[in-house]
Parts: structure tokens; C-alpha cells; sequence
């Protein structure tokens, strides 16, 4: 009886979050106006191309293998990318939409196992603090991402200047799930003050549920990272301090930014 109440109440957050999450996305999308799509576009473009120019200017060797993320801002480094991938020997890719951006423009993909050392990972970001501590998951790739972030031993985190807070948690925090452990994971975030919301309708590449956690106060990253890795059922949480990004590429109105 306790356990069908228990399971109603997170049941009713659940649903109550959702409907409050609807209503929010209503209002950022009427509230955004056209011009700041360019701006952040040409924000995150910057971003990119300082990433790739960091990794031309001498940082990479020719024909080395790179890892790279997954994102609208990502795209525009595979953008970049095409006018030089003579100098790439091959990419690990942290989703399949990445991988077919990156067949398209002619860079080989190489599975992670075969690979013995990845220099460098670009990647973007949900939120970022100058701690290079980040939310990630927007795009739900977050558990290939850690994966390749791991494997790398530089990880270049490309932002546009509107992600950088002083504190994480805005963004709500990403976590993917086993799908049958899903209410599982939800009651327990519940418990500790998240407001678990169900990404309906996403389905990860690797077949997994992901939660969107909303207002978690995130004093301490890694300490949290390591406490809701704890929970049976989560597969990854999106929140990359444990291994933060080594430098943070920020893309500002006029140019970059470093963190
Ligand atoms: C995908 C991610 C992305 O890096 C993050 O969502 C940022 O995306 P965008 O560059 O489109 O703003 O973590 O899982």
C-alpha cells in the first residue's frame, strides 16, 4: 500500500513537472527573438572554428584520430572540419548523427576499441561554469560522450557565451536510464530534491530513457555526479566534473574567450 502511494506521488510530480516543462518551452520559444539565433549561431561558429584552429596550430599531428562530440555547435567544428580533413586520420563518434555528418564530409570512423590513444575531443555543452565543470545531454548522446571524453586525453568544450553560469542547475540535468528502471530512478531523485522529468518519445542510440532533472542545487559537481551514479538503473548522468572539460572555447559576440 505504501509503495502504490509512493509510486502515485512520484506518478503526480512526474506528470505535474511535465506539464510545467510544456508550458516553459512555450515561453522561451515565444519569447526568443529571430536575431539571437544568428547571434548565437555565429557565437557558436567562433567557438568551433578557435577549436580547430587550436588543433591545426601545431597541437595535433597529421593523420591523428580525434573524438568528437555531438550538437548543433559541434556541427559547425564538422563544418569546419571539411575544408581539412586530409589532416584527420579518422574521428570517434559520440552518436550516430555525428557519424553521418562526419561520413558525409569523407572522415573515416573508427570504433573506440580499435583506437590506442585519442589526443583531443571536442564537444559542446548544455551549461558550463569556468571550473570547466558542465551539464550535458541536451541532444541525449551524454553516455557516448563520457565515454570518449574519458578516452581522451584533452577535451576541447566548445560554448557559446550564453551557457556560461556561475552555478550549474539552470539547464535541467540529463540523466539516461534503463528503461525499466525508470520510476525507480524518478522516486529516488524525487527524495533529493530533483523534479525528474520523462524526455517522452527519446529513445538514446544506445535504447535507453533519459530524465531531465530539474531544480537540483549543485553546490558540489563532482560530488553530485558521483552520488546519483550510485542509483541502480542510471546509466549516465549528464554532468561531466568528475572529468571536466581541460579548456573551455568560449564564443562571444566579438570573438573567443578561454577557461
Ligand atoms: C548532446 C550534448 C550537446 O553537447 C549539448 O546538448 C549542446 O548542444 P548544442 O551545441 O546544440 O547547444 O550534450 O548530448
Amino acid at each position: 500500500m505504501k509503495r502504490a502511494q509512493s509510486f502515485l506521488r512520484v506518478g503526480f510530480v512526474v506528470e505535474y513537472a511535465r506539464s510545467l516543462d510544456r508550458r516553459s518551452r512555450r515561453e522561451v520559444i515565444t519569447m526568443s527573438a529571430p536575431g539571437d539565433a544568428h547571434r548565437s549561431d555565429a557565437k557558436k561558429q567562433r567557438a568551433a572554428q578557435a577549436a580547430l584552429d587550436h588543433l591545426l596550430d601545431g597541437h595535433l599531428q597529421h593523420g591523428a584520430i580525434i573524438g568528437v562530440g555531438t550538437g548543433s555547435t559541434v556541427n559547425f567544428f564538422v563544418d569546419a572540419l571539411a575544408a581539412c580533413r586530409d589532416r584527420i586520420g579518422g574521428a570517434v563518434s559520440s552518436s550516430n548523427a555525428t557519424t553521418a555528418r562526419l561520413e558525409a564530409i569523407g572522415i573515416k570512423i573508427l570504433d573506440l576499441n580499435e583506437v590506442d590513444t585519442l589526443g583531443f575531443y571536442v564537444d559542446g555543452a548544455d551549461e558550463a561554469t569556468r571550473a570547466r565543470h558542465l551539464i550535458k545531454g541536451g541532444g541525449a548522446a551524454l553516455t557516448r560522450e563520457k565515454i570518449v571524453a574519458a578516452a581522451a586525453s584533452h577535451f576541447l568544450c566548445i560554448v557559446d557565451d550564453a551557457k556560461v553560469v556561475t552555478r550549474l542547475g539552470k539547464f535541467p540535468l540529463p540523466i539516461e536510464v534503463i528503461p525499466m528502471a525508470r520510476s525507480l530512478v524518478a522516486r529516488q531523485l524525487v527524495a533529493i530534491g530533483g523534479r525528474p522529468v520523462w524526455r517522452e518519445g527519446c529513445v538514446t542510440d544506445n535504447g535507453n530513457h533519459i530524465l531531465d532533472v530539474h531544480d537540483l542545487v549543485i553546490t558540489d559537481p563532482p560530488a553530485l555526479e558521483q552520488q546519483l551514479n550510485q542509483i541502480a538503473g542510471v546509466v549516465t548522468v549528464g554532468l561531466f566534473a568528475v572529468r571536466p572539460a581541460d579548456r573551455l572555447v568560449i564564443g562571444t559576440e566579438h570573438g573567443v574567450e578561454l577557461a
